[in-house]
């Protein structure tokens, strides 16, 4: 039987849109992932869907003026419509406010519950008695006793970056009422995460060497180091999936709690859809789990949600967790919040028709092993010299040429030399080369090494120089083109995974229609000698100092 895959990509917070930093940190790699093990025929369900409670969601209501349902109905949409203009092929896209996942959820939290995963805490909390509410964090602001900034939040400072208590600000302030919040004992639920610790420590030592990254397993030592302390899973908010024990009246989950379960909710969704079941991609050893997150969520993916499915009895851990770092913007840190970011719904506008550039740009700048940089100088070199120059200009020429000297039909395939048999030792060797990166989550090094197929490909036709030959020597000019459309084919197929709109289009003008799995595209196996090929037309086209002058005035007028 073939192996199983469950894939995730981070759940967005549904408290606005998406920008190219989510795209570069987690949806780009998982869809490059995803792709490449459905072209080589594996079983594999790719899972997503918004967040859409916690803290987040309550205060852009606030900041709107309307309710956490309007506010997660409108992003909600907006989200999902932008996740399909770029073509992340997720299986299923659900949302945490679903009547599955409430039920999954509060199951899980019973269960657990059950097996005396958690112990009752009283705690002080901050309490605003105009408004009768317990005050989370967010809600309180006050001076940083940090930088003495006036108004830090209860958990940062946004001045000077430091992660805050919320006991710790000076004058602290409810940002509900503005007066000075009093203090109130409440009682939650704590995770006994000091109990899972020895557990983790060990599981996360048998993954060195299991093409884990060591940005990630750094990060998660270092969690394990400073030892594991009971963690409470739930809030007195009114916004959440509701405590379903005795004593959790008015109160919710902590949205680390419940979202991450929405992944298991949200498969249990695309099964009941698509006529499958969906506890193999959970519960079987076989199955392999990965998800795909920015580099901030690495404790609740391999700390916290490993304790509760370990918890849970049956259910499988991460076989692995490739976390990316951030992008930056202009050489600033992205923000939601100061508006500095690329939206990818203003981007569809400015650029119709361009997903596969930013999804191109973004993987081989993508911030794999440190943050990174994305500028808008960039983005229109990578567009003008590397997809317009090199693989627009490529496939333009072997297209134009074939139908220019043959009609269209791609000629014989007559004696070869040893430049033609570099060609197709390159051409043998490029799908288990991109493959094996694409495996190792290597997928900056992946595209680029699908981009040096186009450039083989422009260099053999520099090289061979069919046009002075086409005279003299007409069978040398067949093997040629013969050869630079082999190449085609390669480019059209082992391109899908990074710029998939691209790859299609490229297989339409290159009339092909049958599909290979990722092993089986070589070349002389797919378009042989007779073959027609369609109509030639440019896939990329330039992008004019003119709109990146526009994009840039753009972000410094925000
Ligand atoms: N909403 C979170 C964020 O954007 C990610 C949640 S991932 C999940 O940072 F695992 F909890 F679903
Ligand atoms: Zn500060």
């Amino acid at each position: 039987m073939s192996e199983r895959y469950t894939v995730t990509a981070a759940l967005p917070y549904a408290n606005g849109p998406i920008h190219i930093g989510h795209l570069a940190g987690a949806y780009i790699p998982a869809d490059i992932y995803v792709r490449y093990l459905r072209l080589k025929g594996k079983d594999v369900v790719f899972i997503c869907g918004s967040d859409e409670h916690g803290v987040a969601i309550s205060i852009k209501a606030k900041k709107e003026g309307i309710t956490p349902n309007e506010v997660i109905n409108k992003y909600h949409n907006i989200i999902k419509k932008s996740f399909e203009k770029f073509g992340i092929s997720f299986d299923h896209y659900s949302r945490t406010s679903s009547i599955i996942h409430k039920t999954t959820a509060q199951d899980f939290f019973k269960k657990m519950s059950q097996k005396k995963c958690f112990m009752l805490k009283d705690t002080i909390q901050y309490f605003d008695k105009e408004h009768h509410q317990f005050l989370p964090d967010r809600f309180v602001t006050g001076e940083c006793p940090k930088c003495g900034y006036e108004n830090a939040y209860g958990d940062q400072c946004e001045a000077c970056g430091s992660s805050l208590n919320v006991e710790d600000l000076i004058n602290p302030k409810s940002t509900l009422s503005g007066n000075e919040p009093t203090q109130k004992s409440t009682s939650h639920w704590f995770l006994k995460l000091d109990e899972s610790e020895k557990f983790l420590k060990e599981w996360i030592d048998s993954k060195k060497n299991k093409n884990w990254k060591s940005n990630v397993l750094g990060q998660v030592k270092s969690w394990l180091d400073e030892g594991l302390k009971p963690r409470a899973v739930t809030r007195d908010l009114n916004w959440g999936i509701p405590v379903p024990l005795k004593g959790g009246e008015n109160k919710v989950l902590y949205v680390w709690f419940d979202a991450p379960i929405g992944y298991i909710s949200a498969t249990k969704e695309w099964a009941n859809l698509n006529n499958k079941e969906w506890e193999s991609y959970w519960k079987e050893k076989e199955t392999k789990l990965i998800h795909f997150i920015g580099k901030d969520n690495i404790v609740f993916h391999c700390i916290i949600f490993p304790a509760i499915l370990k918890s849970m009895g049956d259910f499988i851990l991460p076989t692995n967790v490739p976390a990316n770092e951030f992008l930056n913007l202009e050489g600033k840190k992205l923000s939601t919040s100061k508006n500095w970011a690329i939206w990818l719904d203003d981007f569809m506008i400015d650029f119709p028709g361009k997903q596969d550039v930013l999804r191109y740009v973004l993987t081989v700048n993508a911030p794999e092993t440190k943050d990174n940089d994305f500028t808008w100088n960039d983005f229109q070199l990578k567009n003008n010299s590397e997809l317009v120059a090199i693989y627009g200009n490529f496939v333009n020429r072997v297209t134009v040429l074939i139908h220019k000297y043959y009609r269209g039909v791609v000629p014989s395939k007559n004696e070869l030399n040893d430049d033609d048999n570099y060609i197709f030792d390159q051409l043998t060797k490029a799908p288990i080369k991109i493959g094996s990166l694409i495996n190792e989550f290597k997928f900056r090094e992946g595209c680029k090494e699908m981009m040096n197929l186009a450039r083989i490909g422009n260099k053999y036709l520099a090289d061979e120089e069919p046009w002075k030959k086409i005279k003299n020597h007409t069978k040398r000019v067949e093997t040629i083109m013969y050869n630079a459309v082999q190449i085609a084919v390669s480019l059209a197929f082992l391109s899908a995974p990074f710029i998939p709109e691209t790859s299609e289009k490229l297989l339409k003008i290159l009339n092909i229609k049958i599909y290979p799995t990722w092993n089986h595209i070589l070349p002389n196996k797919i378009i042989k000698s007779g073959h027609e090929i369609g109509t030639p037309k440019l896939l990329f086209d330039k992008i004019e100092d003119e709109q990146i002058s526009i994009q840039k005035e753009k972000l410094i007028n925000r």
